[in-house]
């Protein structure tokens, strides 16, 4: 089974990229052969200065290797490293309908919150059935806001194979259910674009003031407090133990503990817990050279595999 996912590297990695995309696609090396890339032309539809582009990109490379992601095992790439996705863009397009690109919501969504209607936010979509397509994936975890992309991609294959012939694999997304949405220091879903995140590489003193300026409820000290409907308890439990989190409810519910305790409490497990990847991130940041290799190695094996696919394309439309 191969398994394949995309991050766009469209700025610093929070607490909610971690638990709602990194941990399982990090988790799916063990259950198939894995691919993952770092969406770089994806990202240009909203990240246009070159410098912030190449940085990014090479931050989210670092955080992955720091958390995890073993490159013996899962191809991890750049997506611009393989750049015969592009040319399947083309060939998938003349076969999109309008349509099927005007009902997608990240279009909308986007141009709604302020991004440029340019062509390429329009019709990312196709370039991201390429890359879906390109390395005959079957299954492709993504979170609940990519399923509809991932619906497209099986329609424009299925157009494909039954214009062409087969050539397409068709994936199957695979929704994230497991992990609910993480909230931010609001209470939101924690998001860059709200700026309630709290990264997963933040200095000390600044992790420190974002945990202590979570939003709580004003019970009063004396009184029990309601773990349910707690933003500290429902970040805190990500990091623990059923055991642990059980212990927390208890305190929380016996009243006289207060959300200052929890408060630190949380900072301590989550310092903790990143602690064995910030010490690999500074080796890693050391050595660019090493994560440089890492992604071009994967990227050629990658590449083989798209190579095969669009030449089969090719074919089958008549472009050899
Ligand atoms: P942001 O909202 O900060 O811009 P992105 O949309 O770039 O984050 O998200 C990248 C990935 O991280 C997606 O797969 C998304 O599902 C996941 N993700 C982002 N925020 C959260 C969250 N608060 N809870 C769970 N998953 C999240
Ligand atoms: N569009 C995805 C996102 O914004 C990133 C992405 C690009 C992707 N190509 C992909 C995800 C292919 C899965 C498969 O999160």
């Amino acid at each position: 089974m191969r398994i394949l996912s995309g991050i766009q590297p469209s700025g610093r990695l929070h607490l909610g990229n971690y638990f709602g995309m990194m941990k399982p696609a990090i988790e799916f090396q063990d259950q198939g052969e894995a691919f993952l890339f770092i969406a770089n032309y994806h990202a240009m539809t909203t990240v246009t200065d070159p410098t912030e582009l190449r940085q990014n990109t090479m931050e989210v490379a670092i955080d992955f290797l720091a958390c995890g992601l073993d490159p013996s095992r899962t191809a991890f790439f750049r997506q611009s490293d393989v750049p015969e996705v592009t040319e399947l863009t083309w060939l998938l397009s003349v076969v999109t309908p309008m349509g099927l690109l005007e009902r997608c919501h990240s279009y909308k969504d986007k141009t709604a919150r302020g991004i440029l209607p340019t062509h390429g936010l329009f019709s990312y979509p196709v370039l991201m059935s390429a890359d879906i397509l390109a390395y005959q994936s079957n299954v492709v975890p993504v979170g609940r806001d990519q399923k509809q992309h991932v619906e497209v991609t099986r329609d424009i294959a299925m157009k494909f194979n039954n214009q062409y012939g087969p050539i397409f694999t068709i994936p199957e997304p695979s929704i994230v259910e497991n992990v609910a949405v993480v909230p931010g220091v609001d209470g939101r879903k924690m998001s860059k674009s709200y700026n309630n995140h709290i990264e997963l590489f933040g200095n000390e003193k600044e992790t420190r003031q974002r945990v202590m300026g979570i939003v709580t409820s004003s019970t009063p000290l004396d009184k029990p407090m309601d773990p349910a409907t707690c933003n500290v308890f429902a970040l805190y439990r990500l990091f623990v133990s059923n055991k642990e989190s059980d212990e927390m409810a208890d305190r929380y519910r016996a009243g006289g503990y207060g959300y200052a305790k929890a408060k630190h409490a949380l900072f301590d497990v989550m310092w903790n817990y990143f602690e064995p990847f910030r010490k690999k991130r500074d080796e890693l940041i050391k050595s660019p050279d090493q994560v440089e290799t890492i992604l071009q190695e994967s990227a050629s094996r990658a590449r083989g595999e798209a190579r095969r696919t669009l030449d089969a394309a090719r074919r089958a439309c008549g472009l050899d």
